[in-house]
């Protein structure tokens, strides 16, 4: 298993932390592979959470732009998005290694919600840490949490947001670590996270692989995915890596679009560096103080991204565009006129790729869109953005 994705990756964490990560390594290569953990996990994922999820044609935005488009709708999982593939996968994980407490962090709250869900189907305890903005600004997935019976510790300190919440989950984690695991949100982290989290959001390309050819024969020309920490999109390209006619196209988040503006955009804005464990592409000071991100979606308000992008990136083997609120928003706005479907704000990324591009591409070449997620979490932001509409 790759600690190292070319020059990215790696594990810098303090030493206290090295006994529970080679802990998870080693169960890994114990019970990933092992058919009885393989059998209950594709149970959970059918019959709990809804997989597989539809390939869906785009027949009116089809038209218009010219090219076939199709959307892969992790939105009509069990939470929402795309998330419970990889805890339900970490919390059975846990259960296979005694573990009985699952601690998580969450920005947004929708990984926080994955992992409530999980942990309330699997009888474990569970501790979301978030930041103490984000805990205010996101109360409805709060609430979502306490319902589900996991415990929200808010955290008050550096700017109380994501980047605080991962480092007091990681302080938590050294004190606890005999009973408690560690659910990380996305591909990202000190290894072996970025190859544990891949390997969960994996079965999103395998579907589309074995759907497109079911339906057309052939392969998809692209694949767009949004990327935050990077783990729908690293789920979404794994089964076309070795397919090099398979254009793979990453979209984050670049902020308000003005010049010199706080964005997501660490793999067209940022410089290689290392930020919670690991080494990838980062947005940083040249002193190397982590820059404070934004996206108007929070799901994609992350400074780094996993490393297996920062390599795909280098390597040429995916490319990585960027797109501006306003852009996601008219996004947003188009899929759920023309599609009847409510995108999810982080998702609208990745379709803005495609309204922006399509004049680029082959009349009539496919395109899939990950739809990482439904909109609902996001319509007081549309509210306030799309007045006129309200
Ligand atoms: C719906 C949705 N899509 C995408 C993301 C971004 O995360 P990742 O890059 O790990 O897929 C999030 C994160 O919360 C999300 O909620």
């Amino acid at each position: 298993m790759p600690a190292y994705y070319g020059e990215f990756g790696g594990a810098f964490v303090p030493e206290l932390l090295t006994p529970p990560l080679r802990e998870l390594e080693a169960a890994m290569a114990r019970y990933l592979t092992d058919p009885a953990f393989r059998s209950d996990l594709d149970d959970l994922l059918a019959n709990y959470a809804g997989r597989p999820t539809p390939l869906t044609y785009c027949p009116t935005l089809s038209r218009e732009l010219g090219i076939e488009l199709f959307l892969k709708r992790e939105d009509l999982l069990h939470g929402g998005a795309h998330k419970i593939n990889n805890t339900l996968g970490q919390a059975l994980l846990a259960k296979y290694m005694g573990k009985t407490k699952l601690i998580a962090e969450t920005g947004a709250g929708q990984h926080g919600v994955a992992t409530a869900i999980a942990a309330a189907r699997l009888n474990l305890e569970a501790i979301v840490f978030m930041g103490a903005v984000d805990v205010e600004r996101q109360a409805p997935n709060v609430a979502r949490m306490r319902l589900l019976g996991t415990e929200v510790r808010a955290v008050d300190e550096g700017t109380r947001t994501l980047k605080d919440a991962i480092n007091a989950a990681l302080r938590h984690w050294i004190e606890y670590q005999g009973d408690t695991h560690y659910c990380f949100g996305t591909a990202a982290g000190p290894h072996p996270f970025p190859t544990l989290v891949a390997e969960f959001q994996r079965v999103i390309g395998q579907e589309i692989k074995e759907e497109f050819l079911r339906l057309r024969g052939a392969l998809p020309a692209k694949v767009v995915a949004c990327v935050g920490g990077g783990s729908n999109a690293i789920g979404a390209f794994l089964s076309f890596l070795e397919d090099p006619e398979v254009g793979l196209i990453g979209v984050e988040a670049g902020g308000t679009g003005e010049e010199n503006c706080h964005n997501s955009a660490p793999l067209n804005l940022g410089s290689p560096g290392i930020l919670h464990g690991q080494l990838s592409y980062l947005l940083q000071t040249p002193e190397g103080q982590v820059s404070p991100s934004h996206s108007v979606s929070a799901g994609l308000d992350y400074p780094g991204v996993g490393p297996q992008h920062s390599f795909l990136k280098t390597s040429g083997r995916a490319t990585y565009a960027k797109i501006n609120d306003a852009e996601a928003l008219a996004a947003f706005q188009a899929l759920c006129r023309q599609e009847g479907v409510i995108p999810a704000l982080e998702s609208s990324h990745a379709l803005a790729w495609v309204l922006q591009n399509y004049r680029s591409l082959a009349p009539r070449e496919t395109v899939v869109v990950n739809l990482s997620g439904r909109g609902d979490k996001d319509l007081g932001i549309a509210r306030k953005f799309l007045r006129d509409l309200f």
